[in-house]
């Protein structure tokens, strides 16, 4: 299933299919474990079952239409979720929350009364409320990966890999220009303004993203193994979201960005810098027309569909595909995948643009994260919505977050 959030569509209509998304990730889970917490840092899963309705309604009906509420309790109860430090765990007891069918009951409410109102709703209040939704649409992608086997309905079968490890060159990037942010009258949220240009020395980067393979090499020599990787008896295998798999050797290996620099480290070799990034993805080589320099994509101006990567959910079950699937994603310089299968770190802590200015309506949504202890992801997993493909959208995490499907590939001079 794909979430088909494409920008065409009316508000109302992508709405609907990312509530339809939301609704299927929920539905996946076994009845028993919708109290439990498999990230120890996030929110015991109950609460997103709330917040997504909760946060709507805030946003729409009570702080853009002046709607009074008719529960304050659950209004207040799901308004935020959590990020403290890795290791610092809530300590809430399932009994802290309420039943699950007093939950969609309130859901139930909140959908139909914003369905009634959304034609009143400022345009981009809605839109802030769509791509909120399938943010965390991706988020309980990660939450329900570290949930045992057992508790999760299964509708996937396992991929095959390719086992002949492939080559990792490095590609030359010239010198050049990078566009980064979005312009004005475009949606996009506070952080990705006011958009911008940098000058950007010549580097080179892998083709690839780091694959298993390649950090397998790493581990071998002591460094710790990754969060999403298991050692059997019989070898290394890749703990999948319904599935554990012989390790896939040219398959991106998903590290934390603390992970990802001891790598880079190494091998002698850096973590791109986000303008690095924007090179290697949308700059054009000297061959093709100036007047496109930059595009919006890495593979050109079209929009993003199944042959271009691994992202939007196509792909129930979201494992990642070997790094040179898709090459009809590569971009103008032949860089391969830069856009789904994993994020990609970046070695650019996340702070604001020139210009930047926080949202009204939602004041903390990344100034509350400019504190040097977040690092900026590019690029999109298997779960990001088509919609956060844009070429200005910044991710971000802590250092050793080590949940997220993220990846990375490195550069040198
Ligand atoms: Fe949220």
């Amino acid at each position: 299933m794909s979430t088909a959030t494409i920008l065409s569509r009316s508000l109302q209509e992508r709405l609907i299919s990312a509530r339809l998304l939301t609704d299927s990730i929920f539905g996946i889970l076994a009845p028993t474990a919708v109290y439990s917490r498999p990230i120890p840092e996030r929110h015991r899963l109950v609460f997103y079952l709330g917040h997504l309705e909760a946060f709507d309604w805030n946003l729409i009906c009570r702080k853009a239409l002046d709607v009074a509420s008719f529960s304050l309790q659950f209004d207040t109860l799901f308004e935020f979720g959590i990020d403290p430090p890795v290791g610092q765990a809530a300590a809430d007891q399932p009994s802290d929350w309420p039943q699950v069918e007093e939950i969609q009951a309130y859901n139930k409410r909140v959908r139909a009364r914003i369905d009634e109102l959304l034609d009143h709703a400022p345009e981009q209040i809605v839109q802030v409320a769509i791509e909120h939704r399938l943010m965390h649409a991706e988020t309980l992608a990660y939450l329900l990966h570290n949930l045992p086997f057992d508790q999760k309905s299964r509708a996937a079968t396992p991929l095959v890999h390719a086992t002949q490890q492939l080559p990792n060159p490095m590609i030359e990037i010239p010198p050049g220009i990078a566009t980064l942010g979005q312009i004005q009258g475009e949606f996009g949220w506070d952080n990705e303004f006011d958009e911008h240009q940098v000058n950007v020395p010549g580097f080179r980067v892998s083709k690839y993203k780091i694959t298993n393979g390649q950090y397998l090499d790493f581990v071998q020599q002591g460094a710790p193994a990754p969060h999403f990787w298991a050692r059997r008896a019989d070898g290394w295998f890749y703990r999948g979201m319904y599935f554990e798999v012989p390790l896939p050797l040219n398959a991106p290996v998903y590290v934390t960005h603390a992970e990802a620099s001891a790598y880079a480290r190494w091998a002698g070799k850096r973590l791109p810098a986000e303008v690095q990034f924007h090179r290697a993805a949308y700059a054009t080589a000297a061959h093709e027309t100036s007047d496109a320099l930059e595009r919006p994509y890495p593979w050109g101006n079209g929009e993003p569909d199944a042959s271009r990567g691994n992202f939007d959910f196509n792909r129930w079950g979201w494992d990642p595909v070997d790094v040179n699937a898709h090459p009809a994603g590569d971009s103008s310089f032949g860089v391969a995948q830069l856009v789904g299968n994993g994020w990609e770190w970046t070695e650019t802590k996340f702070g604001p643009f020139p210009g930047f200015q926080p949202m009204p309506f939602y004041p903390g949504y990344s100034q509350n994260f400019f504190d040097e202890e977040h690092y900026v992801m590019k690029g999109g997993s298997p779960v990001t919505a088509a919609c956060m493909l844009r070429r200005s959208f910044r991710n971000w995490f802590r250092p050793n977050y080590p949940y997220v499907y993220a990846s990375f590939r490195l550069v040198d001079d």
